[in-house]
């Protein structure tokens, strides 16, 4: 019998809507499968707590997550409470504390209708955006000078250490060496003269160890093109923590939206707890309206699952989800279908049930 404990965090907004359904799945396994079980622990950190408490999480919040096996996040930001204030003393500190530094994100055509590119197929949009997921241009590094005044300067500093870049881009072409695909790295090095030419040399340097590796290189601006008129070129990317921000939304665009696009932030080492969450964030404008797509909060439970060493389920989770993207009646209206939230969630359940 396995056992996972898991921490769950499911925000603002929809978070805690979608949130829900991905439980209602993992309590599905369970149920199906009598050598794993699941505890859940839920913590109700975030902008209400804030309004109510003055802060974003307890201030041993870290220490009370430090020994689950996973944590799931629903979203984190309300209006009423500014964005660099709920992101960085939550999300990005429990990145941070955990030294989450792998976030991982799947690019990948569930099916054909849902692109906007056309002639698209599912085999040509199958790619896995490595970003670097703890220093780079989000380090926090700066100042803020003479503020209001004429001569006001302010410097936002990329943190680009040996260690941070060497370690990312080796996990990169271990999982292009394990997958048997070719690896893109995605930088600036022509007008980021120091952090990137730095990221490029170190590109090359460990590539060396992976002769067995295909590698491309872009910089920044052609990879934003070539994401949405020639998706094909690319299967594993490595890249830094704004550039992965940037091209994996182009991602979620080309492959039918935010309810569709999850990320894990991984502590390979598993010296902390790794973190599973949809990449949308609480989408007020929908929040309470029960219309949220839970597809991307489950498709996090597959990429836990793997995580867990569980691939056999992970894969059938995954499975599951693409057999349920031909059902339009059965998904949320931002897929042109007219289910609930919690609709999905049940019908997803059934579609575990007749599948296993
Ligand atoms: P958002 O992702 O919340 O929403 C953008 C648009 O996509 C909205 O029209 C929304 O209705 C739609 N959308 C998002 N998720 C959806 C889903 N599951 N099903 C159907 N439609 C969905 O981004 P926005 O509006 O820029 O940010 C809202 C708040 O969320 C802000 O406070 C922001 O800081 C926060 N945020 C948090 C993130 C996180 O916790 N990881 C990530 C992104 C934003
Ligand atoms: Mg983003």
């Amino acid at each position: 019998m396995k056992h996972f404990t898991i921490a769950l965090v499911p925000g603002d907004g929809i978070g805690p809507e979608v949130i829900a359904e991905g439980v209602k799945v993992l309590k599905t396994i369970e149920e199906l499968d009598s050598e794993l079980s699941f505890s859940f622990t839920e913590f109700p950190w975030g902008c209400e707590y804030y309004l109510n408490q003055g802060k974003m999480m307890d201030d041993d919040g870290i220490n009370q997550l430090r020994h689950f096996d996973a944590i799931y996040l629903g979203a984190v930001g309300y209006p009423g409470v500014p964005d660099h204030i709920s992101l960085r003393d939550l999300l990005l500190r429990i990145r941070k504390s955990f030294d989450q530094y792998v976030n991982l994100r799947p690019v990948l055509l569930l099916h054909p209708s849902f692109t906007p590119l056309k002639d698209k197929a599912e085999k040509d949009i199958d790619m896995l955006v490595i970003r670097e997921n703890s220093e780079g241009e989000y380090a926090g590094t700066g100042d803020w000078l003479y503020k209001g005044k004429p001569e006001e300067v302010v410097l936002q500093t990329g943190v680009f250490s040996r260690k941070g870049t060497e370690r990312i881009i080796r996990y990169a072409y271990e999982e292009a060496r394990r997958l048997n695909k070719t690896l893109t790295s995605i930088s600036k090095g022509n007008a980021l003269n120091y952090s990137m030419v730095f990221w490029d040399e170190v590109f090359e340097e460990v590539g060396k160890e992976y002769p067995d590796v295909t590698t491309y290189s872009y910089l920044v601006d052609a990879a934003s093109l070539y994401f949405v008129s020639d998706p094909e070129r690319f299967e594993v990317v490595v890249t830094s923590n704004l550039f992965g921000d940037i091209v994996t939304d182009i991602g979620a665009g080309i492959t039918g939206g935010l309810g569709l696009a999850t990320g894990a932030n991984i502590n390979p080492e598993k010296d902390y707890p790794s973190m599973f969450e949809p990449v949308h964030g609480s989408a007020p404008d929908i929040a309470g309206k029960g219309v949220a797509n839970p597809i991307a909060a489950i498709w996090s439970v597959s990429q836990m699952l793997d995580f867990f060493g569980e691939e056999t389920w992970g894969k059938v989770v995954l499975d599951t989800i693409k057999g349920l993207t031909v059902e339009t009646e059965n998904l949320t209206p931002d897929l042109g279908g007219k289910a609930t939230t919690n609709e999905v969630g049940d019908r997803f359940a059934e579609k575990l049930k007749e599948k296993w």
